[in-house]
């Protein structure tokens, strides 16, 4: 009688089921327990399961402590969602035990600080979401491993120099929908050349340094350049950089006189061509570019398409359609060759991050 008391009182302390947390559902592979009013991390020490994916996305639990995710099995989990959940604090041990720990989803909170070190021993983290949070300064991070790092819509109107200095692993800065006007190039200079960030939808001020700026980044191809570059000129208004009229015409004197070393538009962003239509960046540039440089390989060899006994003209036409897709879809394509190169696994959320927060019109001419 004592023993089966004692074990309903344990089980009610551990608030177990079959190893499963209460309110969580578990699979073979994953511990579920999304919206579920959870005010604390559930207590994971009897899972049975493998957990490699933890979602506790939706809840109310304000703080991540120190032994929230260390349990017996806790080498195990790759993925874990604490996305809309009120975070406010982040302890900065929390996380260390999960050795294998791939994806943290900290997005959509109340975070506006996160503590340095606080992913430094997870050196398998490729991919950290902390977009849609409330940083004024972009926190300044430590990880040899992280390749993906998303602070979109997180109000960041600041970086200072050294913000990237404790990631050199990192290829992808997704930084758009913030509140930047400015910041210093230097940020950049330690980046490879696999390095890939998106800065639109800031309210960068329509001037020499930002021009300076964009001129660095296009010129070293940082830039997703599939969306708009522009800056917030005096009236507020969003005007591109390069192809509005005279913009950065107007401040090229500006630039020359700060100290005569502007280079004319190295590249002269014309942001591909627009055309109509709505291309979601994760699934059809690349199958579209791949499907229309096939169909032009298929009309040279194919008898019936050469219209032109002249076999040169054709192949001059076709060069011409070739070239003229690697321009219009060079951006596009780089941009998802760069996300294919990132080692991660494809998981739906990792693509769900990648197209998220806006569709951009992707700008690119397959006719
Ligand atoms: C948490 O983030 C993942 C990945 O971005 C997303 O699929 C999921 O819907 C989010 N959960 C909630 C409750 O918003």
């Amino acid at each position: 009688m004592f023993l089966v008391a004692t074990v309903l009182v344990l089980k009610l302390l551990l608030q177990v089921e079959g190893g499963c947390p209460v309110k969580c559902t578990c699979t073979e592979n994953s511990v579920t327990c999304v919206s579920r009013n959870l005010e604390y991390v559930p207590y994971f020490e009897s899972l049975t399961n493998n957990p490699l994916i933890i979602d506790l996305s939706g809840n109310a639990i304000s703080i991540v402590d120190i032994d929230d995710f260390s349990f017996d099995k806790s080498d195990q989990v790759k993925e874990i969602y604490l996305n809309s959940t009120q975070l406010i604090t982040i302890e900065e041990k929390a996380f260390e035990e999960l050795e294998n720990l791939q994806e943290l989803y900290l997005g959509d909170n109340l975070l506006n600080t996160l503590p340095e070190n606080f992913l430094s021993n997870n050196d398998n983290l490729i991919l950290l979401d902390i977009s849609n949070n409330y940083f004024t300064e972009m926190p300044k991070i430590t990880s040899d491993s992280l390749e993906l790092l998303a602070i979109a819509k997180s109000g960041v109107t600041k970086i200072s120099t050294d913000a990237l200095e404790g990631l050199p692993n990192l290829r992808v800065l997704l930084l758009q929908q913030n509140n930047l006007k400015s910041i210093n190039p230097v940020i950049f200079n330690q980046m490879g050349h696999l390095f890939f960030v998106r800065l639109a939808y800031n309210p960068w001020e329509c001037n020499c340094k930002t021009i300076k700026l964009f001129n660095y980044l296009t010129g070293k191809k940082f830039l997703d350049l599939t969306e708009p570059v522009q800056c917030q000129n005096a009236d507020e208004i969003f005007v591109d950089i390069y192809d509005y009229k005279g913009v950065a015409d107007a401040f090229k004197q500006e630039c020359n006189d700060a100290n005569n070393q502007f280079v004319e538009n190295e590249l002269k962003v014309k942001s591909v061509e627009r055309v109509e239509k709505l291309i979601d960046l994760e699934d059809s540039d690349v199958t579209t570019v791949v499907t229309s440089t096939e169909e032009c390989v298929t009309q040279r060899i194919d008898p019936d398409y050469m219209y032109f006994t002249d076999f040169y003209y054709s192949l001059i036409l076709c060069s011409a359609i070739i070239l003229s897709l690697i321009v219009g879809a060079s951006c596009g394509t780089c941009l998802t060759f760069r996300y294919m190169n990132i080692k991660m696994s494809q998981t739906e959320s990792k693509n769900e991050l990648l197209s998220r927060t806006d569709k951009y019109e992707v700008i690119f001419d397959s006719s």
